[in-house]
């Protein structure tokens, strides 16, 4: 079994993981990653991050066009590196791209990893895009002029 992130030795780090730095701006969401969201090997889960992408890039999409969203397509989602239990798990979530009733969203998330000795690690980069809807869930167009 994968030994979870917040026991791992600093000096045992992969040799793959390339430290960064966390953006200077605030998360979309930040979590703290627990034991039940593991896959059998150890690590967390795939799903599990894809669940939070969604639920940080749909808040972005949902305040871009002052209303309800749907998820239409996920356009990109790349798993750089692995998230181990014990590590707190940053999303950041941007809007790239707004059509007449489509937004195109862009997540980073970033692993800070065994704070005993921190490391921060980027592990995913995702490109999602929604679609705004009425309370019926019938396509709407986004506003113009707001941000
Ligand atoms: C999203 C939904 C309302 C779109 O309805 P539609 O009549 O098929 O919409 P359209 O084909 O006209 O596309 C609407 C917009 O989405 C964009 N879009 C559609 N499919 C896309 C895709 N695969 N990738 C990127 N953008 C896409 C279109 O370009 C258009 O953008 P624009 O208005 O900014 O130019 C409908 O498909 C739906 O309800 N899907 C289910 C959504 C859902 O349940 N999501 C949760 C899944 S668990």
């Amino acid at each position: 079994m994968t030994e979870p992130g917040f026991l791992r030795q600093p000096d045992a780090r992969p040799m793959s993981e390339q430290p960064t730095v966390l953006p200077d701006k605030q998360p979309t969401l930040r979590v703290a990653t627990m034991p039940a969201d593991t896959n059998p090997a150890g690590d967390i889960f795939g799903g599990w991050i894809m669940s939070q992408v969604d639920i940080a890039a749909g808040v972005v999409a949902s305040q871009r066009s002052r209303g309800r969203v749907v998820s239409v397509a996920v356009n990109a989602f790349v798993f750089k590196q692995p998230v181990s239990v014990g590590d707190v798990v940053s999303f950041y979530a941007e809007v790239v791209r707004v059509g007449r009733t489509s937004i195109t969203v862009d997540v980073e998330v970033f692993a800070l990893r065994h704070p005993t000795d921190p490391l921060v690690v980027k592990v995913t980069e995702a490109t999602l895009t929604y679609v705004a809807v009425d309370l019926q869930g019938r396509k709407r167009e986004i506003p113009t002029g707001v941000r």
